[in-house]
């Protein structure tokens, strides 16, 4: 597939808060994204949250123009290392975007370390990357696995909940949310009576897993599926019949806004955790909402405000004066500012962001299914877990 460059140049902007500057240095970004395969939606949509912050941020860079070269993982750890090296070898760019997956994440986090080229993670929940293999180059504007999940251990059994089994795809991603979400789950008196991780990228078929699920007999089931495995495993979950018996719970990214539709009725009443969801009360959201969906014709989900907050991220880093990738990687370590899904800020200890977590619940809209928030974590924090940066 050909992907697109991009240049967007302030100079073009109609309002320019800052007068453009002859010396203004320019910006060139690599957004490594999945453009194909099971994540392509997302990687999709996080690409546009980025233009859009870009765009509506440009005025404030002081006459900097950013281009961004596009390259595509395909959901695959040694395709995005492959893809890693030619943007930093071959394109120099400045600072690198995007990353979604967490296999990928750590396939190419030596690579980034050492070469220090500045990463902003748009989505990549890998514990690791801000834990034992963090790196003072590896910031995250997006989530960890264990920040989004833990939340629901105790939620969970405060509900009554006391028996859980558990799915996931078999990945880094789907251990480190399975792992966290029952650590936290076990700790507030819970039990795990079974689970099981299903091949990733090739499950097409879950119902032998759903059927070995119900029969286990727990009180629910929590998950972490995404993109295409997520609209797949929702409606054979309903279709199975396991929905009549026992009621699914998982990290938010089961029943995203992106595609939560295209799940149907059956993800009608299924409760989540995530760091954000479209129908957040506040102004900054208000205008997010309303300047995304103008642009590109939806409601923005998760995926999208990670987007723009990595754009916002580059515009606050290139505002404090960072010029090369040592500076802008300092800088990315350090900003803070109020997010569509609220108060955002980069934990020095750890380079990951510090965010809320809401639990919410899908439920009938005004023709679509649209998000009840039932419970706000505020100002999550991950443990430091070994990061030495
Ligand atoms: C991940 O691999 O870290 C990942 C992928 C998709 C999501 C969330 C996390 O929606």
């Amino acid at each position: 597939m050909k992907l697109s460059r991009t240049w967007l140049s302030a100079a073009a902007a109609l309002m320019l808060a800052v007068p453009a500057t002859a010396h203004a240095k320019d910006y060139k970004v690599g957004l490594l994204l999945p453009y194909s395969g099971v994540y392509a939606a997302l990687g999709k949509e996080i690409d546009q949250g980025f233009e859009l912050a870009l765009q509506t941020r440009l005025g404030e860079m002081a006459g900097s123009k950013i281009e961004i070269v596009r390259e595509d993982t395909e959901v695959k750890p040694p395709v995005g290392l492959a893809k890693t090296r030619k943007l930093i070898l071959q394109d120099q760019v400045d600072v690198m975007v995007g990353i979604v997956s967490s296999g990928v994440l750590g396939a190419i986090r030596d690579f980034v370390h050492q070469s220090g080229t500045p990463l902003i993670v748009a989505n990549a929940g890998n514990d690791d990357a801000t834990g034992a293999r963090c790196s003072r180059f590896i910031t995250r504007v997006s989530f960890s696995n264990g920040q989004v999940n833990r939340p629901m251990g105790d939620w969970l059994y405060n509900k009554g909940v006391r028996k859980v089994y558990t799915l996931a795809p078999d990945y880094a991603a789907g251990h480190q949310m399975i792992e966290t979400f029952s650590a936290a789950f076990k700790a507030a008196g819970g039990t795990i009576v079974g689970g099981e991780f299903t091949p990733f990228r090739t499950t097409k078929d879950f119902g032998p897993y759903l059927t070995k699920a119900q029969s286990a007999g727990p009180d629910a089931i929590f998950v972490f599926y995404a993109g295409g495995e997520a609209i797949s495993f929702v409606k054979q979950y309903a279709s199975f019949g396991v929905a009549d018996s026992v009621p699914l719970y998982g990290s938010g990214f089961l029943t995203s806004p992106l595609y939560v539709n295209a799940e149907g009725p059956a993800a009608k009443g299924v409760v989540t955790s995530l760091h954000y969801v479209p129908t957040i009360e506040s102004p900054e959201n208000a205008a997010f909402v309303k300047a995304f969906s103008a642009a590109y014709g939806h409601a923005p989900s998760e995926y999208a405000v990670q987007g723009y907050d990595a754009g916002q991220a580059l515009v606050e880093a290139v505002k404090s004066g960072a010029t090369d990738r040592a500076a802008l990687a300092e800088a990315l370590g350090k900003v803070r500012f109020t997010s569509p899904r609220g108060p955002v800020e980069i934990d020095p200890a750890t380079n990951n962001i510090v965010q809320n977590i809401y639990i919410y619940e899908t439920v009938q809209g005004d023709g679509t299914l649209t998000q009840k928030i039932l419970d706000v974590a505020k100002a999550v924090r991950d443990p430091v877990s070994g990061c030495q940066k």
